[in-house]
């Protein structure tokens, strides 16, 4: 029996990751020839997006559409949210309204499962809060994979806003699943307690954190969440955080560099650095379509 929600790579086995990887292959094929499926012919996905997205809520409508279901997308700031309509009343509308899977993000952790609880169609978390980002987190060991085949050894580096990034914790998740290890590097200021827990390494020094990295992964500065002084400037940020040719030369000499984007070019990357023989983040983007269309069949093909 496959299961009706993806909320979090938490709730994912192993199994159920490299199904998915194996499925996203397939996709990416599809993509690659330019071919259009009819596998979810007759449903509908809606994207219900409460926060703002270019990559995640595009990618799932394009990955709706190559599987040949309709989609509908809803536009928080206007729809009947404004006037006050709930979360769960709202999904029980798309539901009235033939809606099979709903791609929810929202800035409260916990969001997206409480939908799923209270609708009868897939509930798919495309980031809730600080929470989790599964769908990024499954794109990222996708173009991983495709990369270095096995992920078992590989040693990842998270570097950047930590505290703040739903993505460091789904990405942690799903590494450390398929075997890598995962070494978190930040400010103490922008580390979250008991991080360790999800089988991270911690450690402060960029410097140390990057040698013999296979993937580095830098993370923007969620300005956003922030209530108050994280670090001194964005300068000296950059200085001790940030990608740059002369760090890279400390990883591993097939690395690569991934970003769950968007970037900010003299943040946390140097622009060389994005656009360099070894940035995959473009990559990453078509990779998140494969992905997504997994994930659809996955819930919702017959
Ligand atoms: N990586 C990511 O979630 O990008 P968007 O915010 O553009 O969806």
């Amino acid at each position: 029996m496959k299961r009706k929600d993806i909320l979090g790579i938490k709730d994912l086995s192993k199994a159920e990751l490299n199904e998915l990887l194996v499925e996203a292959e397939v996709m990416r094929g599809h993509i690659d020839r330019r071919e259009r499926l009819s596998i979810l012919s007759g449903k509908t996905v809606a994207t219900l997006f409460y926060e703002n997205s270019t990559r995640t809520r595009n990618s799932f409508d394009t990955a709706a559409k190559n599987l040949g279901a309709s989609t509908m997308g809803i536009s928080v700031a206007t729809s009947s949210v404004q006037k006050g309509e709930s979360l769960i009343d709202t999904g029980k509308t798309l539901v009235a309204l033939g809606v099979n899977a709903i791609v929810i993000r929202h800035s409260a952790a916990g969001a997206p499962r409480l939908l799923a609880e209270n609708v009868t169609a897939s509930v798919i978390n495309a980031g809730d809060g600080q929470c989790e980002h599964p769908s990024q987190a499954l794109l990222d060991v996708f173009t991983a994979k495709r990369h270095f085949d096995d992920l078992a050894g590989l040693k990842v580096v998270i570097v950047g806003d930590i505290k703040h990034s739903r993505v460091a914790r789904s990405d942690t998740l799903a590494f450390t699943k398929l075997g890598a290890s995962v070494t978190l590097c930040a400010p103490y200021t922008l580390l979250p307690e008991a991080i360790e827990e999800m089988g991270a390494t911690v450690e402060p020094d960029f410097d140390k954190a990057i040698a013999d990295a296979d993937i580095i992964m830098p993370l923007r500065i969620q300005l956003e969440r922030m209530n108050g002084a994280y670090f001194s400037t964005i300068e000296e940020y950059h200085e001790c955080y940030g990608v740059n040719e002369r760090r890279l030369e400390r990883a591993a000499a097939d690395s690569i560099v991934m970003h769950p984007a968007p970037i900010n070019r003299g943040a946390e990357i140097d622009g060389v650095v994005a656009d360099g023989y070894n940035s995959v983040i473009e990559e990453q983007v078509t990779n998140g379509v494969a992905m997504r269309m997994a994930m659809l069949k996955y819930l919702c093909a017959q």
